[in-house]
C-alpha cells in the first residue's frame, strides 16, 4: 500500500505497526523505537539477525541529549554541520534506550535525515523511529517505494517520497576518546569530515562479528553472479558464452553476449553513479542476463562508498 499522507504514516507508526519512509539514502523500514513489539516487527519481516542493531532516526539535533548519554566535541561539530544529512553518529546510550535497538550494545546508532516528509513526520512522533534499510536482509537496499513494494508487498504500507536523493546509506562514525572512527563509506565523503574534524581512522574490514555489520562482506547483492572489474572488455571475454549483463560506470560497448546493459552515469558524475547505483543494479538482476559484470569507479569522493557496495554486493 502506497501512502501519500504524513497523518496516515504517523497514524500507522503510533499503533506500532511498522512504515517504509523515504530519506535522502534509501528507504527505511520504520517503527516506534520505544516499542519492543514495533521493533521485533522490523527484524521480523526483514529476517535481519538480532545481532545487527538499527539506526534511530530523530527530527532535529535538540533531540540528541536525550537519547546520548555523553556527545563529543566532535560528534556536536559534525551534527551541527552535516544535520540533517547522511551521517550517522554511534554514541554512547543513555540508560533510557532500550537494548532491542542496540542488539545489547552501550552504544547507539543516531541521525537526523535529510527528506522533508520523513521529517515533518518524525516532528509529529514523540518518539524516534528505529529504521533499518527496507530491504531482505543482505538484498540491495531501496531506493524508490516500488523496490519496498516488491520485497514485502501488502504488509508493509510506503510513505511515497519518489526516489532518493542520495541512493546510498548514510555514512557511519563512531567515537574512541579523542579519535574518530568511520564504520560505513557513505554519502558525506572522508575528504570533507577530515575537513572539519582532521584525521579520521577507516575500519570498515570485513569481519563475521564487525563492530557495525553493515560491514558485513556479503551485503546489497543481486541474485545473479556478478564480478568486479577494472577492466570490462577482458572480463566479458571470459564468459562469451553466457548472457551478459554489464554495470558501466560512463560508457557502453556492445558485443553478441551482451543481454542488458546500465550506466552509472554518462558524463562520470559520482553523485549521479550513487543515486542511480541501486536501481541498475536490480535492473541488471532482473534483465535476464545469467552473470553480471560491473566496474569500479574512481576511488575518491563518494566513489569509495560505491566501490564499497559494489565488492559487498560481488560473488565471492
Ligand atoms: O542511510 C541509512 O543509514 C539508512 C536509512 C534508512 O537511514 N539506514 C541503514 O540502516 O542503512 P541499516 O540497518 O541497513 O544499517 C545500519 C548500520 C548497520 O551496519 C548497523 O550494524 C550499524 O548501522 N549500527 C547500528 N547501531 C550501531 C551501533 N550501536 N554500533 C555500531 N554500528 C551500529
Ligand atoms: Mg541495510
Amino acid at each position: 500500500m502506497i501512502l501519500t499522507s504524513i497523518d496516515e504514516a504517523a497514524h500507522h507508526l503510533k499503533q506500532n505497526k511498522v512504515v517504509a519512509i523515504p530519506t535522502e539514502t534509501v528507504y527505511g523500514l520504520a517503527a516506534n523505537a520505544f516499542s519492543e513489539e514495533a521493533v521485533q516487527s522490523i527484524y521480523d519481516l526483514k529476517k535481519r539477525p538480532r545481532n545487527n542493531p538499527l539506526i534511530l532516526h530523530i527530527a532535529n539535533r535538540n533531540r540528541l541529549d536525550n537519547l546520548a548519554a555523553f556527545v563529543p566535541e566532535k560528534a556536536r561539530l559534525l551534527a551541527d554541520v552535516f544535520w540533517p544529512g547522511p551521517l550517522t553518529l554511534v554514541l554512547e546510550k543513555k540508560e533510557t534506550i532500550p537494548s532491542w535497538i542496540t542488539s545489547g550494545k552501550k552504544t547507539v546508532a543516531i541521525r537526523v535525515p535529510d527528506q522533508s516528509l520523513t521529517l515533518e513526520l518524525l516532528q509529529k512522533l514523540d518518539f524516534p523511529l528505529a529504521a533499518p534499510s527496507a530491504n531482505l536482509f543482505g538484498e540491495t537496499s531501496p531506493t524508490q517505494p516500488e523496490h519496498v513494494v516488491s520485497a514485502f508487498g501488502e504488509k508493509v504500507p510506503v510513505l511515497d517520497g519518489g526516489i532518493c536523493q542520495k541512493g546510498l546509506e548514510s555514512t557511519i562514525l563512531g567515537f574512541d576518546g579523542e579519535d574518530v572512527i568511520l564504520y560505513r563509506h557513505g554519502p558525506i565523503t572522508l575528504e570533507n569530515l577530515e575537513k572539519l574534524v582532521g584525521k579520521i581512522h577507516v575500519k570498515t574490514s570485513n569481519q563475521t562479528a564487525p563492530e557495525a555489520p553493515g560491514m558485513l562482506a556479503k551485503h546489497y547483492a543481486p541474485k545473479t553472479e556478478f564480478y568486479l572489474t577494472n577492466d570490462l572488455k577482458k572480463l566479458q571475454k571470459v564468459f562469451e558464452n553466457r548472457k551478459i549483463g554489464i554495470l558501466h560506470f560512463s560508457q557502453t560497448f556492445s558485443t553478441p553476449s551482451i543481454v542488458h546493459q546500465e550506466v552509472l552515469s554518462s558524463t562520470k558524475d559520482l553523485d549521479e553513479a550513487a543515486h542511480n547505483l541501486y536501481a541498475c543494479i536490480r535492473r541488471l538482476d532482473e534483465s535476464g542476463a545469467d552473470i553480471l559484470i560491473g566496474e569500479y569507479v574512481p576511488e575518491k569522493g563518494i566513489g569509495k562508498a560505491i566501490n564499497d557496495r559494489l565488492r559487498r554486493a560481488a560473488t565471492k
